[in-house]
Parts: C-alpha cells; sequence; structure tokens
C-alpha cells in the first residue's frame, strides 16, 4: 500500500482507512442486499490475503478472490478456513487479464475454460458479480483504463465497483513535509504521481483523475472520496488513544463530508475511494 507521512503512526492509521472504506462499503452491502433480496456475489480483484473477502464472506456473501499471488491465495484459504467461511470464498490465480473468462453481463461464460495447470480454473469466475472490489490494485496493474473496462464487463446491470487508491496530493505533502521537494514537485507535476524512477509505486491518483478513468470505462460514480485525509499528520499517540481515536474518526468523517470544504480536503487523502455502479 502506498507510503506513509509518519511511519510511526502506520498502525492506527491504517485501521482508521480501513475504518473509512469498510463504513462504505458496510453501508452498500446492506443497501444492496435490501435491493437484490439476496447475498451478494463479489469478486475481489487483487485481494491479496483476503482480509476483505473473509469479512465479506462472513456477512453471508460469496466472493471470489483473483489474485496473482499463490502465497496471498494460501494464506486466504487458510484465514477462510479458520473464520469458518471457507463455503463462500473462491480463491483464483490470475490477474487483471484473466478477466475476460469471468462471464458476461447476460450471464454467460466465453467458454475459454477447460481449468489451467496450476489447478485453478477459469471457470471459478463466475460472474457477472453485483459488486467487485478493486483496492490498491490499480497502482499496479498494466494499464489502469483496461482494467476498469474489464471490471465493468464483469457487473451485472446496476452492479458496483468499489476501487481504492494511492493519493497523489498526500505524498506530495509527505515529501514536501520532509523537505524532498524535488521529490514532491515529480509527485505532483507528473503524469503517473511517482517520485521519481527509484518510487516502488507505479502510479498515484488524483481525485479528478479517478473520476475520467471511471467515466471512460462507462460508469456512474456514486461516492467519490480521500480516506485517511489527517490520520497521518497527527502524533500516533493519538491514534493509540481509543478516546481520542473517536475524535480523530468525527473530524476525518468532517473533513471528507463537510459540505464547503470536502472537495479541497477529500483531494488530500492518502488513499481515495470511489463507488461506481453499471448502467
Ligand atoms: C497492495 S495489495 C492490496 C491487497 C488488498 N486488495 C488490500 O486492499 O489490502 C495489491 C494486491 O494486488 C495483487 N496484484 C498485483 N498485480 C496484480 C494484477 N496485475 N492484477 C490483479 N492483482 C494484482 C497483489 O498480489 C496484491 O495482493
Amino acid at each position: 500500500m502506498a507510503e506513509e507521512r509518519r511511519p510511526a503512526a502506520r498502525a492506527g492509521a491504517a485501521a482508521l482507512r480501513t475504518h473509512a472504506v469498510g463504513a462504505t462499503l458496510d453501508r452498500l452491502l446492506v443497501d444492496e442486499q435490501a435491493r437484490l433480496g439476496r447475498p451478494l456475489r463479489v469478486l475481489d480483484l487483487g485481494g491479496g490475503t483476503g482480509g476483505l473477502a473473509v469479512h465479506l464472506a462472513g456477512l453471508g456473501h460469496a466472493v471470489t478472490v483473483l489474485d496473482p499471488s499463490p502465497d496471498a491465495l494460501a494464506a486466504l484459504t487458510r484465514r477462510a478456513a479458520e473464520a469458518g467461511v471457507a463455503d463462500r470464498v473462491t480463491a483464483v490465480q490470475g490477474d487483471a487479464d484473466s478477466l475476460g473468462h469471468a462471464g458476461t453481463s447476460d450471464g454467460t461464460s466465453d467458454g475459454t475454460s477447460d481449468g489451467t495447470s496450476d489447478g485453478t480454473s477459469d471457470a471459478a469466475l463466475d460472474g457477472p458479480y453485483d459488486l467487485v472490489c478493486c483496492h490498491g490494485v490499480l497502482e499496479v496493474v498494466d494499464d489502469p483504463a483496461a482494467t476498469l473496462a474489464a471490471l465493468a464487463g464483469v457487473l451485472e446491470p446496476g452492479g458496483r465497483l468499489s476501487v481504492t487508491v494511492a493519493g497523489r496530493l498526500a505524498a506530495v505533502l509527505a515529501r514536501a513535509l520532509v523537505g524532498d521537494l524535488d521529490a514532491a514537485l515529480a509527485v505532483l507535476t507528473s503524469d503517473d504521481g511517482r517520485a521519481g524512477s527509484a518510487d516502488p509505486l507505479p502510479r498515484r491518483f488524483d481525485l479528478p483523475g479517478l473520476q475520467r478513468l471511471l467515466d471512460g470505462a462507462g460508469l456512474a460514480v456514486d461516492h467519490l472520496q480521500g480516506v485517511r485525509v489527517l490520520g497521518d499528520l497527527v502524533p500516533a499517540a493519538i491514534l493509540d488513544d481509543p478516546r481520542r481515536r473517536e475524535a480523530y474518526l468525527a473530524l476525518e468523517e468532517a473533513a471528507t463530508t463537510h459540505p464547503e470544504h470536502a472537495a479541497v480536503l477529500g483531494g488530500l487523502g492518502a488513499h481515495l475511494h470511489a463507488v461506481a455502479r453499471r448502467a
């Protein structure tokens, strides 16, 4: 995941990020389950070791995790078994390019699959899906626009896409605050939001750029917001104190929903979260 402005705050800040995205997703899941009258069918692209997938499966939804890392998928499988949700979690090894085999919105498969040599099967990509999650992945795929188009293609009509990406402006501030002004300028002005060729992250995003990408995939954006706007700027001790943590969460909520200031503050999120819908 993206870099931290203040390493000592890492544990607390990461939990806060999960809180903000999780709260939005939990509301969405309740609404969509009510709309559909059944648990959701979910695809988690780049779902890694399955923190999100196991949570969703615990709520009764059926989740397929598509990830290129066999180690991550092995951890996911163990985690799902330990949580007693293995029957609702499917691990599929593959990457964004595998999405062409995930079935189409009319419920058909493209029929290319008879299984693969590593024991995984394209047929396990049993789309279309009611919800697709793509968290922390668009930064690293070869072509984010193509990935979003493919994800849109495996959504049911009316289905939702949840995307989180690393925020460019937070990385500008992080570098400026430590005096690395050349890197700050590069992150701000480069096409890909990188600090230079040694930057470990292939790209970062800003709110207008993410909006354009989602528009380009033909998706209607319902929610677009920075998350963890201030979490890396406050002292770690504050984030470790449960009472002040509550105060922080209220501040973060206000910063990202304020009718006049959210547009500015939200753009500073260490991560950006979008929820979009297939028309
Ligand atoms: C930063 S982790 C994010 C994990 C999880 N989604 C989360 O939010 O915590 C990125 C994940 O993307 C996976 N990944 C890397 N390249 C990918 C690709 N081309 N297509 C799909 N997933 C990819 C990695 O294996 C890893 O699990």
